[in-house]
């Protein structure tokens, strides 16, 4: 098949941009700052650290060196390095992609939503009930459709002119929006309670395997991990890049914007005396982020609105440049293997994934279990087999990482974390995650044929 060369990144910045874009999400301002608090607080994120250095950051460099190494798209470059056995992971990734951004767009629906209702008429007292008629059905379907719309959008403008140069725009602002933020919060008079809530440490919480699993499907989740996402990114690498460096910068920017969007989140909420709603109460995440915050910003008045409004738009640019990455995996896999012009493979992949989220619009069960599904299985099971590849069928990985570095430094430490130490820790972690999964997906089954019965 003679297809157009390949294209790249213009600039180092822009790679890492657009990468730090898939990382940072919905998953960082919406899910850490609540399980750290719910986990042992400042011990948690101690955890949390810990596991993406000594197993997420191995795993991150992993896809990057499959990526730059082949210059192709998921499936390829596992073909390209393990031959043709290896295809089938990579089209369980393309799965993942699909299944993934589904139920994620339409969580970035409802944040769209409120942002538009933040900029504009501002929340009300009724934010509960609210929430619970938008964030099922037809409402809830068409902000999906319409986030969906300009993932498309981006993605079909290509590397450089959409994904590149969105990255370059949104993410200094959502750095800048997210750090105001966190300034504005610690002047709120009764704010110290929030931070408490959020870091005092708790060890008896921590102990718990189930601590384990949910640190580390959140890690793969917030990384992007697993799912070939940066695989794919920097499979529009050049060879000169320093790939190390990027995982760890990457990384680090991933847990400090989870951080920090903690300490927006509590102090706010406790200045407001909302913390009853949230502390152990059955809101959950899902209604700490959609009902108790705008109810504090409600209570705010006039700088309620302000705030709101950054708040909202900084999620919804969080969660553009996460789908965009997710979409990518879809998008590139059809330009390689198909042989698609990128519209077309943007708009057809783009189009069915828009269809395949209705049943997560439609039922917030149904999108909370294919959200476990994803991030216990796919992910988790993905990191697994990225590891194996790179730690065992790979000939070379280490001298395939080295280019664009000067000698090898750490890498064989490297390869050694990806042999035993990551397959072990992951695979400790699938047995507890995968049973459990299987559990929540039988209930809800069970639950939905007993409604309709
Ligand atoms: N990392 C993003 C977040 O935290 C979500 C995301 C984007 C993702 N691309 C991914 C998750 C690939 C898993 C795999 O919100």
């Amino acid at each position: 098949m003679a297809s157009a060369p390949r294209e790249h990144w213009s600039s180092r910045t822009g790679f890492v941009l657009a990468a730090i874009g898939s990382a940072v999400g919905l998953g960082n301002m919406w899910r850490f700052s609540y399980l750290a608090a719910e986990n042992g607080g400042a011990a948690f994120v101690v955890l949390y650290l810990t596991i993406t250095l000594a197993v997420g950051i191995p795993v991150l460099l992993a896809e990057l060196v499959i990526g730059r190494g082949s210059q192709q798209s998921p499936i390829r470059a596992l073909a390209h390095f393990g031959g043709r056995a290896w295809k089938p992971l990579g089209g369980v990734f393309v799965a993942a992609g699909f299944l993934i951004l589904s139920y994620y767009s339409v969580i970035a629906g409802w944040t769209v939503r409120y942002a538009l209702i933040a900029l504009g008429e501002g929340f009300g007292q009724d934010v509960a009930e609210h929430f619970s008629e938008v964030a099922v059905g037809w409402d809830a379907f068409g902000y999906h459709v319409a986030f969906m719309a300009i993932t498309v959008f981006v993605v079909a403008g290509g590397i450089r002119g959409g994904i590149e140069r969105t990255a370059l725009v949104l993410m200094p602002t959502l750095f800048a929006i997210v750090v105001g933020l966190a300034l504005y919060a610690a002047t709120l008079q009764g704010a110290g309670p929030g931070y408490a809530y959020y870091l005092s440490v708790d060890l008896e919480k921590l102990l718990h395997w189930s601590v384990l699993k949910d640190a580390a499907g959140q890690a793969f989740f917030s990384l992007s991990l697993g799912m070939g996402a940066m695989l794919t990114f920097a499979s529009y690498l050049k060879r000169d890049e320093h790939l190390p460096n990027s995982s760890l910068v990457i990384g680090f920017a991933d847990v400090a914007v989870a951080f920090v969007a903690g300490l927006v989140v509590f102090p706010l909420i406790f200045a407001l005396g909302l913390e009853e709603r949230i502390v152990g109460s059955k809101l959950g995440t899902v209604g700490a982020l959609f009902i108790t915050l705008p109810q504090a910003f409600a209570e705010m008045g006039a700088i309620g609105r302000g705030v709101g409004s950054l708040f909202f738009v900084a999620l919804v640019v969080g969660a553009l440049t996460s789908a965009i990455s997710l979409l990518e995996v879809v998008v590139s896999s059809a330009i390689d293997g198909l042989g698609w012009p990128r519209r077309r493979a943007a708009l057809v992949a783009g189009g069915a994934i828009t269809l395949l989220g209705a049943p997560s619009a439609w039922n917030t069960d149904v999108l909370g279990l294919v959200d476990q599904i994803a991030n216990n299985f796919f992910l988790l099971g993905g990191g697994l087999g990225l590891a194996l590849f790179v730690g065992w069928i790979m000939r070379d990985p280490i001298a395939e990482a080295a280019g664009g570095t000067e000698g090898i430094g750490w890498f064989p430490l490297w390869r050694w974390l990806l042999r035993l130490a990551v397959p072990a820790f992951l695979i400790f972690v699938l047995a507890y995650a995968v049973p459990e999964t299987w559990e929540a997906a039988r209930n809800l089954f069970a639950d939905l044929l007993g409604r309709s019965a």
